[in-house]
């Protein structure tokens, strides 16, 4: 079925919504109850596509897995033998890769296809292998399947050429077992590291510094099984922060953690909206004009690059000339054709992006073309005078739980048509 979002412009967001769990939480911490002995509980799981194919490779390789309600799962990787990742399933999904540091810090072996995700740019993984080597393994790539051993895991020194996100999380993976002191230098930061070393802890291993540029992991004999909570997902509270600027509305964001959206209210205040942190909620209103600004992406705690897409639309709505900078991917603008779609007035120079704002934008049937830029074609339809029709939202699915049933709590004219394949009804 071709399913597609219709979203009818120009109704300002208002109330609550709540926030789910963190996407890039969860898809690390799956992975890594493969290093428990004995059953992992986890809560607050998003129910996203990417969550249920990760569940599904655990599955396949022998875990059982048991939903206790529909966001805490019940992991028992006791029963998993062969260090093997299906390709059929890895192949759509980048974090896929995690399982080669889970599988070889069990097994002193791994085989996992090579990563698929977004296509913004070239997605390497020479600092996940670094690592990996400097441990003590070796790796072949063949038959677009990466291939990792090592006869016994020591600890070592690792200094990351660049900061990435995967390669931190794949290396502390692979070095819970390791014998001996692991310290990674130079390492990401963000909130989803942060809780993947606390999941770990919890099962009982020894990291220090995590969300410091210094990591460092003391390796154990044995993890155990855990009850777990992950974070709130910044991106999402993030997403409809945005939403809520974009239409002029007055919304509060419940289940989020204030420090981990610092850069999105410092940047929003900028633009003229009006943000109220309390506890575990944020309230966002925006009732005076927006204002142009500049951005540039960075590794946390500056400006996270998952919200470039969404900054972007909020910017085409300001009066004037904004610049938004991508400082991590290099081909980040890919859905800016679409944008131009709606009337934005933007050119793009490699990692940069000029906006001439107008203030407004028309709806116009556009694609998703990853799964951020999906979400800020929804803003962009929710602010525009008109209807917007977005194709490809198995994207966004990807990443948002109960994407549309929450804007519509939130006042949003949006709904989910499925438009029958033709091909698909004549097969
Ligand atoms: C994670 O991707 C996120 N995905 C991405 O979010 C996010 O954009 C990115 O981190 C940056 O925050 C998940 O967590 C599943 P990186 P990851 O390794 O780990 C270069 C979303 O929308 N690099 O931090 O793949 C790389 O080319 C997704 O939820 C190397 O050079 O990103 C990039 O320029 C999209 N060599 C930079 O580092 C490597 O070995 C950051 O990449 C690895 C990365």
């Amino acid at each position: 079925m071709l399913e597609k979002y219709v979203i009818e412009g120009g109704h300002p967001l208002h109330g609550e919504v709540a926030i789910s769990g963190a996407k890039n939480a969860a898809v690390a911490i799956i992975p890594a109850t493969i290093l428990a002995k004995g059953p992992c509980i986890i809560e607050n799981v998003p129910n996203i596509s990417d969550v249920a194919i990760m569940l599904k490779i655990l599955r396949d390789m022998g875990a059982s897995i048991r939903m206790l309600d529909k966001s805490t799962v019940e992991i028992d990787t006791t029963m998993v033998e062969h260090p093997v990742v299906p390709y059929e399933l890895a192949k759509h999904m980048r974090a896929s890769y995690y399982f080669l540091g889970a599988l070889l810090s069990r097994f002193n072996h791994a085989e996992v296809s090579m990563p698929g995700g977004c296509d913004f740019g070239v997605r390497p993984i020479d600092q996940h292998l670094k690592g990996f080597k400097a441990l003590g393994a070796q790796y072949s790539i063949d038959h677009g399947m990466i291939d990792v051993q090592a006869d016994e895991l020591i600890g070592a020194q690792v200094y990351l050429d660049v900061v990435t996100v995967g390669a931190t999380i794949n290396i502390m993976l692979a070095a819970v077992y390791a014998k001996g002191l692991t310290i990674i230098e130079n390492a990401a930061k963000e909130p989803h590291i942060v809780d993947l070393a606390n999941f770990l802890n919890s099962m009982g291993a020894e990291i220090m510094g995590a969300g410091t540029d210094v990591i460092k992991i003391r390796g154990v004999r044995q993890l155990y099984g855990t009850t777990y909570s992950i974070i709130p997902d910044q991106i999402e509270a993030g997403t409809f922060m945005i939403a809520a600027a974009a239409t002029h509305g007055d919304i509060l964001v419940r289940n989020i953690i204030p420090k981990h959206l610092e850069s999105i209210t410092a940047k929003l205040e900028r633009i003229g909206v009006t943000v109220e942190d309390y506890d575990d909620s944020i309230r966002v209103r925006a009732n005076q004009p927006l204002l142009k600004s500049s951005v540039k992406t960075m590794p946390h705690p500056g400006f996270p690059t998952d919200m470039q897409p969404q900054i972007t639309v909020l910017l085409t709505l300001a009066e004037g000339t904004s610049i938004v900078t991508e400082g991590i991917w290099d081909n980040r603008f890919k859905y800016v054709d679409e944008l131009r779609r709606m009337g934005a007035d933007i050119s793009v120079d490699g990692k940069v992006a000029v906006i001439e704002g107008k203030g407004h934008l028309t709806g116009a049937p556009v694609k998703a073309t990853d799964l951020r830029a999906g979400a800020a074609m929804v803003i962009a339809g929710l602010a525009a005078e008109g209807i917007t029709e977005i194709e490809n939202i198995y994207y966004i699915e990807r990443g948002y739980e109960d994407f549309v049933e929450k804007l519509k709590g939130l006042g949003a004219c949006i709904k989910k048509v499925g438009a029958p394949d033709l091909l698909e009804q004549a097969l």
